[in-house]
C-alpha cells in the first residue's frame, strides 16, 4: 500500500532521521576535535618539548605545530558543528580536518607506523555519518597528504628519509581496503533506515485510516441515534395526528348535518335576515375545509398497503372528476380510452391520486382565463401504465417544481401542502413513480407510471 502519501511521509521521516544522525555526529566530532587538540599538544610536549641551538634552549617547533596547526584544524570544524550542524559542507570539512589531524599526529610522532592506525580509527568514526561520500572526501584528503608529503617530506610520513617508491601505494591500498567495507556498511544501514521509515509511514497511515474510520463510525452512530430519536418522535406525532384527525371527523360530520338541519328550519328567518344565510355558508365552507384537512392528514399518516383489484381506468377518472369542486370556466376532459387493458389498482387510493392531481390542475388556472384539464392514459402489452394529468395553467418556477412533493410545501393561502406527498406515497406503494414537467405560464403535466398488471 505504498501510495504517494505514504512515500512522501517515508521520505520526510528518512530526511528527519538522517539530519538528526548528521547533527549528532557533527557534535561528536566537535568534542573529538577538542580532545585531539589537547592530545596533540600533550604528545608534542612529552616527546619533543625543547630544541637546542648551541647553548640556547628553545621550545621545539613540534609544540608550536601542535598548538597552532592543531588549533586551526580543530577550530573550523568546532565552529561549523556549533553553527551549521547537519549541513553537507560541515561533515566534509570535518572529514578533511580529521584526516589532517591524522597527518599532524603522524608527523608529531615522527612517522611512527602505530600512529597510522589513527587514519583507520578516523575513517571508522567518520562512517558514523552513514554517508559514503564523506569517506570519499576523507580518503582523498589522506591520499593527497601522503602523496605530497611522501615527495616533499617523506620522513614526516614514513619515519625514514628515503622510503621505497611503493610505500605510498601500500598505504593507499590498506586505506581503500578499510573504506570499501565501511562504504558497504554505510549503504546497507541507509537502506535499512529507509525501509524502517517506509514501515513507520505505512503504520502511521494505517492508524490514521483506522482513526478516520472510527471517527466516521462514531459520527454515523451519533447521527443514527439522533435520527432514531427523531423517527420515534415522528412516529408518536403521526399516531397523535391520526387519532386526532379520526376523532375530529365525527364532530365535523355532526356540524355539517346540524348546519343542513338549521338551513332547512331557518328558511323564513334567513329571508328576513340575510346574515343568517351568510353565516350558514361560512359554517359549511369552513367545516368542508376542516374535513379536507383532516382527510389529507389521515391519508398522509395512515400506512395502508394497496388492495389491488382490477380497476377500469376511464370510469375511475370520471368518478374523480365528479368529486373535484368546479371552478369557473375550467373544463375537465377525460381522454382515457375505453379499450385500455384494465390495471390492478387500489381503487380508493388511486381515486385520491386523481382527485389531488385534477384539483391542483384546476386550481392552477389564472383567474379569468379559459382553463382546460386533461387526463389521458397510455398502456400496452408489457408496458407500464402511464397516466397523464395536464393543464394549461400558470405552471411553476423550477424552484417550486423542485419542492412540490415535500410534505407541507404549499404556495396556496389555504393549502395544507400534503396533496402531492399523499399522491407520491400512494404511487410508490403501487411500485410506480411520478414525474412533473412544467413551464411557467404554459402549464403543467404530471405523469404517473405504475407497473403493467392487467386484470383482464
Ligand atoms: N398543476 C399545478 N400547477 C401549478 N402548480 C402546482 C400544480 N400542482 C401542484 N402545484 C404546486 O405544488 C404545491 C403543492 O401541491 P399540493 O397538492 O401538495 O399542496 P396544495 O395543493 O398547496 O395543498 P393541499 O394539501 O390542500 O392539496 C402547490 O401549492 C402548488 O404551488
Ligand atoms: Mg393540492
Amino acid at each position: 500500500m505504498s501510495d504517494a502519501r505514504v512515500l512522501a511521509r517515508s521520505a520526510e521521516l528518512f530526511a528527519g532521521h538522517r539530519m538528526a544522525l548528521h547533527v549528532r555526529t557533527d557534535r561528536l566530532f566537535a568534542w573529538v576535535m577538542l580532545a585531539q587538540w589537547a592530545f596533540g599538544v600533550g604528545v608534542a610536549l612529552s616527546l619533543s618539548p625543547f630544541a637546542w641551538a648551541g647553548r640556547i634552549r628553545t621550545t621545539h617547533a613540534h609544540v608550536y605545530a601542535a598548538f597552532l596547526l592543531g588549533g586551526v584544524l580543530s577550530s573550523l570544524p568546532i565552529v561549523l558543528a556549533w553553527r551549521r550542524p547537519g549541513a553537507t559542507a560541515t561533515r566534509h570539512i570535518i572529514a578533511v580536518a580529521q584526516m589532517l589531524w591524522s597527518a599532524l599526529l603522524i608527523h608529531l610522532s615522527g612517522g611512527r607506523i602505530e600512529t597510522h592506525f589513527h587514519v583507520f580509527g578516523s575513517l571508522a568514526a567518520l562512517s558514523l555519518y552513514r554517508d559514503y561520500k564523506v569517506l570519499g572526501t576523507a580518503t582523498f584528503a589522506v591520499a593527497t597528504d601522503h602523496y605530497v608529503r611522501g615527495i616533499a617530506w617523506p620522513e614526516s610520513v614514513y619515519g625514514v628519509v628515503t622510503p621505497e617508491w611503493w610505500r605510498f601505494l601500500e598505504h593507499a591500498f590498506w586505506v581503500i581496503f578499510a573504506v570499501a567495507f565501511l562504504v558497504s556498511s554505510c549503504r546497507r544501514s541507509i537502506e535499512e533506515l529507509s525501509r524502517i521509515c517506509l514501515r513507520q509511514a505505512e503504520t502511521e497511515r494505517l492508524s490514521s485510516l483506522e482513526t478516520e474510520k472510527s471517527r466516521a463510525l462514531d459520527h454515523a452512530l451519533t447521527e443514527l441515534a439522533a435520527s432514531q430519536e427523531g423517527l420515534q418522535r415522528l412516529a408518536a406525532l403521526g399516531e397523535l395526528t391520526a387519532s386526532v384527525s379520526h376523532e375530529l371527523r365525527n364532530p365535523l360530520a355532526g356540524i355539517t348535518n346540524a348546519t343542513g338541519f338549521l338551513r332547512k328550519k331557518l328558511v323564513d328567518a334567513a329571508s328576513r335576515e340575510p346574515r343568517i344565510q351568510q353565516f350558514l355558508d361560512i359554517i359549511d365552507r369552513e367545516s368542508a375545509a376542516c374535513t379536507h384537512i383532516v382527510g389529507e392528514l389521515l391519508d398522509f399518516v395512515r400506512e395502508r398497503p394497496p388492495a389491488l383489484l382490477p380497476c377500469p381506468l376511464r370510469p375511475l377518472v370520471a368518478e374523480a372528476m365528479s368529486m373535484v369542486p368546479r371552478r369557473g370556466a375550467v373544463e375537465l376532459s377525460n381522454d382515457v380510452r375505453d379499450d385500455l387493458p384494465v390495471p390492478l389498482l387500489d381503487k380508493e387510493q388511486f381515486r385520491q391520486v386523481l382527485i389531488n392531481l385534477i384539483q391542483n390542475a384546476s386550481e392552477a388556472m389564472a383567474p379569468g382565463r379559459d382553463g382546460r384539464v386533461t387526463v389521458r392514459a397510455e398502456a400496452g402489452e408489457g408496458r407500464p401504465l402511464c397516466l397523464v394529468v395536464s393543464d394549461n395553467g400558470t405552471g411553476m418556477t423550477p424552484e417550486v417544481a423542485a419542492r412540490v412533493f415535500q410534505p407541507l410545501f404549499t404556495t396556496k393561502p389555504r393549502g395544507t401542502g400534503l396533496g402531492l406527498s399523499v399522491v407520491q406515497t400512494i404511487v410508490k406503494r403501487h411500485g410506480g413513480r411520478i414525474h412533473v414537467d412544467t413551464a411557467l405560464d404554459r402549464g403543467t403535466e404530471f405523469r404517473v407510471e405504475v407497473p403493467a398488471s392487467s386484470g383482464r
